[in-house]
């Protein structure tokens, strides 16, 4: 690939997802959209360029998303799901114990693993959610991971990284060589298309945010940018929960830590306006309330 065509592409997935690559990733341009280039039918990737120069927004958005990294599992990294099972659950229980609603956001959902292995949890918590409307809502980039999400439908290989035996034999009907999660379980996530560079204030207020294993693709003024909207989106005495290798340490003062529990934040004293982002393209959003542990 020639400099000039690394650096077009280089540009145009910053600005279009915010993935931040230095400038020896030409590998992985390579192995990510050399077979998108083949199934195009075009020659190589200065071809692919040369077609993104064209202008099809519709190619563009096949290349953003054949670069994004969807690597997700059930009950991904354990300790979140303790924290919400432990931690944020049973405040949430009290505190919001007289409008009996939660609003709970999978901010990069991925092929749906995270919001269901809420939904399980919550699930799990059975009669204590008797009569509460809990939303969640599953969020990502990526159309095709998306549609992945919606069918709730995983391989064998899949279910059987991070899901407990009990919860795949409870919660899960098996297809052929697949396996498909609940409709009731799919019932309580809803999903739509959402990327984080763009305003998403129309989605309103969260009690919890799952926002994991996506800002670090992104370079510091991108998060400190999108932390400063997620302070505007949360409640003020909601969670915040990141990645393993994200923090908001050094980048804003809008979240703080929560003692010793890793990955877990709440908004702090000092929210400041932000400035909104040029694009300003999500839609209202139209939830409708599940009742869980019903
Ligand atoms: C590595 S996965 C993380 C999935 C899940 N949160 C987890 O931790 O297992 C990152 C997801 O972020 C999505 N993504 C990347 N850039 C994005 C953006 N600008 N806005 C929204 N989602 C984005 C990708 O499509 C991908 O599905």
């Amino acid at each position: 690939m020639t400099p000039p065509d690394y650096e077009y592409l280089r540009k145009l997935l910053k600005d279009h997802s915010g993935l931040d690559l230095s400038a020896d990733k030409q590998y992985l341009i390579e192995s990510r959209l050399l077979p998108l280039a083949r199934k195009a039918g075009l020659a190589g990737l200065p071809e692919l360029v040369q077609k993104m120069k064209g202008g099809s927004p519709a190619f563009i958005a096949q290349v953003v998303e054949a670069m994004t990294t969807n690597e997700t599992f059930f009950f991904r990294d354990k300790v979140p799901f303790d924290h919400f099972r432990d931690t944020i659950m049973p405040e949430l229980l009290q505190t919001r114990a007289n409008r009996k609603s939660l609003r709970i956001w999978c901010a990069a959902g991925s092929t749906g693993q995270e919001p269901y292995s809420l939904a399980m949890c919550l699930k799990e918590m059975g009669a204590a959610l008797t009569g509460w409307r809990v939303e969640i809502l599953a969020t990502d980039l990526s159309q095709e991971v998306l549609e992945k999400s919606r069918s709730g439908i995983y391989s064998q290989f899949e279910v059987q990284r991070g899901l407990p035996i009990q919860l795949l034999v409870k919660y899960f009907k098996q297809i052929g060589e697949l396996w498909q999660i609940n409709a009731d379980l799919r019932a309580m996530v809803q999903h739509r298309q959402l990327n984080l560079l763009h305003d998403f204030s129309q989605l309103g207020h969260f009690d919890v945010i799952f926002c994991r294993n996506v800002l670090i693709y992104f370079d510091q003024e991108t998060k400190t940018n999108i932390f400063g909207r997620l302070a505007r989106t949360i409640e003020p005495d909601g969670f915040l929960v990141l990645g393993a290798a994200e923090t908001v340490v050094g980048l804003t003062e809008q979240f703080k830590p929560i003692g010793e529990k890793r990955g877990l934040y709440r908004p702090g004293d000092s929210r400041v306006p932000v400035a909104k982002p040029a694009a300003s393209q999500v839609a209202a959003p139209k939830l409708t309330a599940m009742a869980a542990g019903a």
